[in-house]
């Protein structure tokens, strides 16, 4: 038997790519990883990992010798016959996915290639069958990705579900695929190009509207009395519902929520349905991350020479990532009211510098809230649990928290002397 283990090669080494490279890396097979950005290239060569994901520099260091990054094209294409797609697909203004990353990929390959491209790139359905009447000798696979970034090497190694789309004339390289991601053991869903494409769209777009939906909820909790953290726990013990994206906050962000939602409801409009309820999903997120301000006023009255603190800028914790952050947000409608905006992160400060001009950004949380008149909670990252919240207490002009995500301890805060707020939890003033 020939336990020789298959050649990958993987298109664009962001956070999919690299963690696609790597993973399969570590499971024994040789990959040449293509970017166009150079100066990326030449880091990962030489074993440098810009961005944060834990696990993932160890396992690049590991398998070094297995990986091989490159500019080429035509290295990529000598070196295995499985093309991972994992560029970026951006939303355009209009919302919908910006395909060009893909496109160019595409263009880059011989129109009589044997090779098979897999698309893990997040991409409207239809997409595959209009790359395929472009290129109809080159066998395609959609296996959209759905790791999250601060755990994604587990979601890689130990997936829920590994989708595989795939059509007439490419079922070649859906069994290839198959055969890669067997080992992990997650469920296999072998099924069409458009239908896997519509999984990962609509797989986002439910999380996103749970989380709309629990935020809602805390904001009648807020009018009723009700605790949302309590009502999230006595909904998600029903098996039908589940406990995950119940948590209430400031709002969902990042590289995938938002634009995929947007390109989900795009992708219906093009076809003249109008999806309604994702409308709402995205009204109720933009509101949410605006709602802090009201919380704070109620508190501070005008906000105009206030000095907020920020704590956590990156979209959530154990990533440095900032794309579509809601620390951007509110700090701009902080500023917007007249505050003078802090702010702390543990590991984004260098991704959120260039992105918050104007955010005098700290080294530490203490630092940040020396002096400041209220403390937001934005992202929960661990160590804001373990502060040192009594003597903080005293460091801050004013003791208020504004915990935008529910994660402090509310008693021991109220207990050491500060006005605790949370989202959809009684405030304990009243
Ligand atoms: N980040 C996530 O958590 C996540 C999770 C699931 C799915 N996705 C999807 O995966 C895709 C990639 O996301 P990401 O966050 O890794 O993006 P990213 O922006 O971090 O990385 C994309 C990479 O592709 C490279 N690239 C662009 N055009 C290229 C080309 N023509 N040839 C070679 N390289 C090229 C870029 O230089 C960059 O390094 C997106 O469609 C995204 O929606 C992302």
């Amino acid at each position: 038997m020939n336990d020789e283990k298959q050649a990958i090669g993987v298109v664009g080494v962001g956070w999919v790519g690299l963690v696609t490279a790597t993973c399969f890396a570590e499971l024994g097979h040789p990959v040449i990883a293509l970017d166009i950005d150079e100066e990326k290239v030449e880091a990962l060569s030489g074993g440098e990992v810009a961005i944060h994901e834990p696990g993932l520099a160890e396992i690049l260091a590991r398998n070094a010798e297995r990986l091989n990054f490159t500019t080429s094209m035509e290295e990529t294409l000598a070196g295995a016959r499985l093309l991972f797609c994992c560029v970026d697909t951006p939303p355009t203004y209009s919302g919908d996915a910006d395909l060009s990353s893909v496109r160019a990929v595409v263009q880059g390959l011989p129109a009589d290639s044997d090779h098979a491209l897999v698309m893990k790139s997040t991409v409207p359905s239809g997409t595959g069958a209009a790359i395929r009447r472009d290129k109809p000798d080159l066998a395609y696979v959609s296996c959209p990705e759905f790791l999250k970034e601060g755990t994604a090497i587990d979601d890689f190694m130990k997936p829920d579900r590994v989708v595989i789309g795939a059509d007439a004339g490419s079922e070649w390289a859906a069994d290839a695929v198959e055969d890669l991601y067997r080992p992990l053991g997650g469920e296999l869903v072998r099924t069409d190009v458009a239908s896997a494409e519509m999984i990962k769209l609509a797989s986002n777009a439910f999380l996103a509207t749970k989380i709309s939906f629990i935020n809602e909820i805390a904001n009648v909790c807020e009018a009723t009395g009700a605790d949302v953290t309590e009502v999230a726990r006595g909904m998600g013990l029903d098996r039908r519902i589940g406990p995950s994206f119940l948590r209430a906050g400031v709002g969902y962000g990042g590289s995938c929520f938002p634009k995929d939602v947007s390109a989900l409801k795009q992708l219906a409009g093009n076809t003249g349905y109008h999806f309604q309820l994702l409308n709402a999903v995205i009204e109720v997120n933009e509101l949410q991350k605006r709602r802090v301000i009201a919380k704070l006023e109620k508190h501070l009255g005008s906000l105009v020479g206030k000095r907020i603190a920020l704590l956590g800028l990156a979209f959530k914790p154990d990533t440095d990532d900032m794309r579509e952050a809601t620390s951007l947000v509110l700090s701009a409608r902080l500023q917007g009211e007249g505050a003078v905006v802090t702010a702390y992160d543990p590991v984004a400060e260098k991704s959120a510098a260039g992105l918050l001009p104007s955010v005098e950004l700290a080294n530490s949380a203490a630092e940040a809230l020396d002096g400041a008149d209220a403390a937001v909670l934005v992202t929960e990252w661990n160590e804001f649990a373990e502060l040192d919240w009594p003597a903080l207490s005293e460091s801050m002009a004013r003791p208020l928290v504004v915990d935008g995500r529910n994660f402090l301890d509310a008693g021991a805060l109220r207990d050491a002397g500060f006005t605790y707020e949370g989202i959809g939890r009684p405030n304990g003033d009243s």
